[in-house]
């Protein structure tokens, strides 16, 4: 393995948010990429030479989104070039890891239908043949990055969600909206030491189904729900306005994701008390600090255990 004498946040300036506050966490510096987009909307990136000398012999982290559609290509195009200048004979860097605060298409993670691309491996597995290591912030499914055969990890939010509301907003419960959230909105109840729900369906009648918080009483409650991503808003809605049906008198809404597509924060703020975003995308409501998350899991994690 290269000697690595430390680590390098690098990224372009559309990241440079997040990548500084990686950078800051991880007391190093972030540097940025070149890019520009032709007149067709093409992908130009650069390694800048004056900052190549920074890069020697460090592990380098390369802060980049998987959405929307052009971040991918752009993407690649900045780690096939960080790979490039790391098997150069001089001044090559130590390790080089892809930190992705918001992994477009994980919700392709398995074929539901024969002849489907599976579009979250796809995409995991021409990243892992440029970098030694993949970091994904609350990814929406893991399966598909099991056997890339690289080292990936899966830094989480939650620990900030919870500390956003610990000195905020008083909950007494935290609700999953569906299955998939299970895993991240228990954790985040038993950080703010509250029950924990998640919704299930009740048929009523032949025409009547009722989804409603499974074995716990709302009546009066103030009401988390956590949800890995928000898009159009209508799980948040749907479940919000089954909380208030069963008595909740407070419903927020945090997710790391806020995609909010058309016309989403206008019907969510409508229908919730307030909701709250990490800065993984640029949205409205983004409040919490996604390189901080991403820090924690890499300053845990060390250097790569092994290279490529
Ligand atoms: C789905 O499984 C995800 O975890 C989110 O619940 C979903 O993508 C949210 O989408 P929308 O806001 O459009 O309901």
């Amino acid at each position: 393995m290269a000697l690595s004498v430390g680590a390098t946040v690098v990224s372009t300036s559309t990241h440079a948010d997040v990548a500084l506050s990686l950078a800051t966490w991880m007391e190093t510096t972030n540097l940025i990429l070149e890019h520009r987009r032709f007149p067709d909307r093409e992908a130009y990136i650069r390694i800048p030479e004056d900052i190549q000398p920074h890069l020697a012999g460090q592990d380098v982290i390369l802060v980049t989104n998987t959405y929307p559609d052009e971040q991918i290509v752009q993407s690649i195009l900045l780690l096939q070039s960080l790979e490039q200048i790391k098997r150069a004979e001089s001044q090559g860097i130590g390790t080089l890891t892809i930190a992705i605060p918001y992994y477009g298409y994980a919700r392709q993670d398995k074929q539901f239908l024969p002849g489907e691309s599976i579009s979250s491996a796809t995409l995991a597995m021409h990243f892992s043949m440029h970098c030694d290591r993949m970091a994904i912030l609350d990814v929406h499914a893991k399966e598909p990055f099991g056997e890339l055969g690289i080292e990936v990890l899966h830094p989480s939010l939650i620990p900030e969600i919870s500390e956003f509301f610990n000195s905020g907003i008083e909950i007494d419960a935290v609700l999953a909206p569906d299955a998939g959230s299970v895993e991240r909105a228990s954790a985040a109840a038993e950080l703010l030491k509250v029950p924990f729900t998640h919704l299930t369906k009740r048929r009523i009648d032949a025409h009547t189904v009722i989804h409603e918080p499974k074995e716990l009483d709302v009546e009066g409650a103030r009401v988390l729900i956590i949800d890995d991503m928000i898009s159009t808003g209508g799980t948040i809605i749907r479940a919000t306005q089954s909380l208030r049906d069963q008595g909740a008198i407070e419903v927020h809404a945090a997710c790391t994701h806020g995609l909010f597509t058309a016309g989403a924060t206008e019907r969510l703020l409508h229908s919730l008390d307030s909701i709250v975003a990490s800065n993984s995308l640029p949205n409205p409501v983004a409040r919490i600090d996604a390189g901080k998350a991403i820090a924690r899991c890499l300053l845990e994690a060390g250097p790569p255990t092994r290279e490529r």
